[in-house]
């Protein structure tokens, strides 16, 4: 599977698929190249710094978000992508960009779905005041954060916690989650039925110090 990394800020997930890739843990996927919309944002840097080609394509320098898409997908098409993983890439894409893309569009969501979609999803639970928290690995359709759903893992929440700590802590289950999920779908192992989907085997995340619950396991 040939993906591109598409990110907008820090790209701690990126690193975390950069990292599973050299631990030979990302199974027969190959980043071809990450893709980013803020020139000199920490995703850049990292995957220079990781040898992995670049694309800088500021939204900015566009009038429509559809004459976006279309230089983006074209871009990415040019580099013989067939699945796109989306790390933080704070852009909404309409559907005809995702079309472009054989094996689909992930995304990873800093909250359980349905419920905080949009931007600062772990902010929103926090300040909601929920006991549980998390994050969600899921499929990209043309909605905001309404694709089907991959896997989740469930973070409690501590009185005791800010919501910058409660971001840190389901920041690293995004690391462990993201890349188990590309590897499953790299070889193969992920299932769509509408919107109900399956992975055969699991994600092999089942042992953790952390007392989370990852679904699947
Ligand atoms: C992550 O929490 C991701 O879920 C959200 O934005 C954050 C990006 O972090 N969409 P990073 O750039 O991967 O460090």
């Amino acid at each position: 599977m040939k993906i591109a990394v598409l990110a907008s800020g820090g790209g701690s997930n990126l690193q975390a698929l950069l990292d599973a890739r050299a631990a030979g843990q990302l199974g027969p996927t190959e980043i071809q190249v990450v893709a980013v919309n803020i020139a000199g944002c920490g995703a850049l840097e990292r995957a220079e710094k990781a040898g992995v080609p670049t694309i800088v394509l500021p939204h900015r320098n566009f009038a429509k978000r559809e004459d976006f898409d279309l230089a983006l997908g074209d871009a990415l098409c040019a580099r013989d992508v067939d699945c796109l993983v989306l790390a933080g890439f704070m852009r909404i894409v309409g559907a005809s960009f995702l079309d472009r893309f054989s094996r689909g569009v992930i995304n990873v969501h800093p909250a359980l779905l349905p419920a905080f979609t949009g931007v600062n999803g772990q902010g929103q639970a926090f300040d909601y005041g929920v006991k549980v928290a998390g994050c969600t690995v899921h499929f990209v359709d043309g909605g905001v954060d309404t694709g089907p759903i991959i896997a989740q893992a469930v973070v409690p929440v501590a009185d005791s916690d800010t919501s910058e700590s409660l971001r840190l802590r389901i920041l690293k289950q995004e690391h462990r989650l993201l890349p188990a999920v590309v590897r499953a779908h790299a070889e193969g192992r992920i299932e769509r039925h509408g919107r109900r989907v399956s992975v055969s085997g699991g994600l092999g995340l089942a042992a953790s110090a952390d007392p989370v619950l990852i679904n699947p396991t």
